[in-house]
C-alpha cells in the first residue's frame, strides 16, 4: 500500500483552482443518516507469521467485521490468480492442526476458518494484489481473455479456500483505458460470484477493492461503471507522505492544512468528497482508511520542511524495506513530544535531539476521524495491518470501535461444497465451534 507515485503539480493545481469554484464543495447526496451499524474492515497479511510472529489468534477478532487477506498474485503472462506463500496460506501447521492423510486445509486459512466459525458474523475476503503484485494488472487487463482466466481463477479460490469474497488492489490505475478494462474485470468477478451463490444456494458473496487517494489516479477512474460491482470501497487514506518526498509531510491528514500547505501534499476529506460527489458513490459504501503505522523523518525541523534520511523502522529487511515505518504498537519513541493539530486531524511526534519526526495518529485523532466519518455518512473503518496496533486504551481500532458504536452483523459463509478440501467441503465439521446455520 506504498503510495511512491510523485505528484503531479499540474494537476493538483488544476483541483485546487476547481475546489476553490466550488466543484467539491456541493453537499454531498444520498447520505443514509439512519446508519447506524458499521463496518471495521482489517488488512491481515500471509507474512505476519514470519518476523512479526503474528498470527490469525492474536487479532482482537470481535473488533472486526472484514478481514482481508493479503496478497494473492496475479500471473502476468496469463491471468492466473494464485497464492501468494502456499506453506503459510495452506500447508503450515499450527497447534491443534492434525498430520491427517485427508486433503485437509491448514496454515492461515484453516484458521481464518476456525474464527469465522467462532463469530459468524466476521466475514473474510482473499485480497488481490497489492503493492508487489500489482505489476501483473497491467500486464493482462488488455486481454479479454486474461480478465476472464483472472475472473475464473479468482472465484474459484474464494470458494475453494472459504473466503466471503474478493478485494482487489491495484496500485494504480493510470489511464482511463485501463479503467474500462478493470471495470470489465469487475463485471466478469460479479457475475461468476453470483452464479455461484445461485448454485450452492448461498448468501451473495462480497467484492471490493482499495481506492486511491491521490487525484492523478482516481479522477481517470469511471468510479460510477466500478460501484455497480461492489458491495463497498476502502480508501487508502494514508501514505500521503514520506520518504520518496522532498519535504517532511502528515502521511494521513483529514483536511489540508492552510497554514502550512506544504504538509499537507493530500487529504482525506478532499477525496472522499470527489468519490461521492463526482463518483456517486453512496457514502455508507466507503470505508475509511487508517494507518497502524507511523512514517518517519530525519534530521528535520518540523511538518512542511526539508528532510534527510528516514531512520529504522519496526521491522526493516536485508534490502532496507521497510525503514521508516514504524507500527503504532511502537510510538512514540521515548523522548519525542507528541502534538496534536485537531484543525487537520493529524498528529505528529518530535524530537529536538536527533530532529526526527513521526507522522501517525494519536488515539485522540482517530476519534476525530471516526466523528467526521459517521458525520459524512460513510460506512466505517479499514486498518492497514492488523499486528501493528496497541492494546488497551491506547489501541486505535478500540477508540474508533468505540467510536462508531455498532458493527454491522451480517453472517458469514461457511458451507463450501465444492471445495477440494475436505475440511471446507464439510463447514469444518467437528473442527470449532458450530455457527448458526447461514440464512437466506
Ligand atoms: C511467537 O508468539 C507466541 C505467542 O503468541 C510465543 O509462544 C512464541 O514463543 C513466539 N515465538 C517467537 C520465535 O518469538
Ligand atoms: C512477469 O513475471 C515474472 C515472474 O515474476 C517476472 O520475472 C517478469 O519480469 C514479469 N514481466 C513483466 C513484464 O512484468
Amino acid at each position: 500500500m506504498k503510495l511512491t507515485a510523485t505528484f503531479s503539480c499540474i494537476t493538483y493545481l488544476l483541483l485546487a483552482i476547481s475546489a476553490a469554484t466550488g466543484t467539491f464543495a456541493s453537499p454531498v447526496k444520498g447520505a443514509d443518516p439512519s446508519l447506524t451499524e458499521f463496518r471495521n474492515v482489517g488488512y491481515f497479511g500471509n507474512w505476519d507469521i514470519y518476523a512479526k510472529n503474528f498470527t490469525v489468534s492474536d487479532i482482537p477478532l470481535d473488533q472486526y467485521t472484514h478481514l482481508l487477506y493479503s496478497f494473492a498474485d496475479i500471473d502476468n503472462s496469463t491471468g492466473t490468480v494464485s497464492l501468494s506463500d502456499e506453506w503459510a496460506d495452506t500447508d503450515k501447521h499450527f497447534a491443534g492442526d492434525a498430520w491427517d492423510t485427508e486433503h485437509n486445509v491448514h496454515g492461515n486459512i484453516r484458521q481464518l476458518l476456525l474464527a469465522k466459525k467462532k463469530q459468524p458474523t466476521l466475514k473474510t475476503m482473499l485480497s488481490i494484489g497489492g503493492w508487489t503484485y500489482s505489476p501483473s494488472f497491467n500486464e493482462i487487463l488488455k486481454s479479454a481473455s486474461k480478465r476472464s482466466q483472472f475472473a475464473t481463477t479468482a472465484v474459484k479460490l474464494m470458494y475453494n479456500l472459504g473466503f466471503d469474497g474478493l478485494n482487489l488492489d491495484w496500485e494504480h490505475i493510470a489511464t482511463a483505458e485501463e479503467s474500462t478494462y478493470f471495470v470489465d474485470l469487475l463485471k466478469k468477478i460479479r457475475h461468476l460470484m453470483n452464479d455461484y451463490a445461485v448454485d450452492t444456494k448461498s448468501a451473495p458473496f462480497l467484492l471490493s477493492v482499495a481506492m486511491d487517494s491521490n487525484p492523478k489516479h482516481y479522477t481517470i477512474m469511471d468510479i460510477p461503471a466500478m460501484d455497480k460491482h461492489l458491495n463497498f470501497w476502502d480508501l487508502m487514506a494514508y501514505d500521503y507522505a514520506g520518504s520518496w518526498d522532498e519535504t517532511t509531510g502528515h502521511q494521513a491528514a483529514l483536511f489540508p492544512d492552510s497554514k502550512n500547505p506544504i504538509s499537507t501534499p493530500f487529504n482525506t476529506e478532499t477525496a472522499v468528497n470527489y468519490y461521492l460527489n463526482e463518483g456517486k458513490i453512496h457514502p455508507s459504501k466507503i470505508n475509511l482508511g487508517f494507518a497502524l503505522y507511523g512514517r518517519a523523518f530525519t534530521n528535520t525541523d518540523g511538518p512542511g520542511k526539508p528532510f534527510s534520511g528516514v531512520g529504522g523502522g519496526s521491522l526493516v529487511d536485508a534490502s532496507g524495506d521497510g525503514k521508516g515505518v514504524w507500527d503504532i504498537k511502537d510510538l512514540p519513541h521515548p523522548g519525542a513530544i507528541v502534538t496534536e493539530l485537531p484543525e487537520i486531524a493529524a498528529s505528529y511526534s518530535y524530537d529536538s535531539d536527533s530532529r526526527t519526526l513521526i507522522s501517525y495518529d494519536t488515539p485522540n485523532v482517530v476519534r476525530q476521524k471516526a466523528k467526521w466519518l459517521k458525520e459524512k455518512g460513510l460506512g466505517g473503518a479499514m486498518w492497514w495491518q492488523v499486528d501493528g496496533d496497541k492494546t488497551g486504551e491506547e489501541s486505535l481500532v478500540g477508540t474508533v470501535v468505540k467510536e462508531l458504536g455498532k458493527l454491522e452483523k451480517s453472517k458469514n459463509h461457511i458451507n463450501f461444497p465444492s471445495s477440494e478440501y475436505e475440511n471446507i467441503k464439510n463447514g469444518m465439521n467437528g473442527e470449532g465451534v458450530e455457527s448458526a446455520p447461514l440464512q437466506r
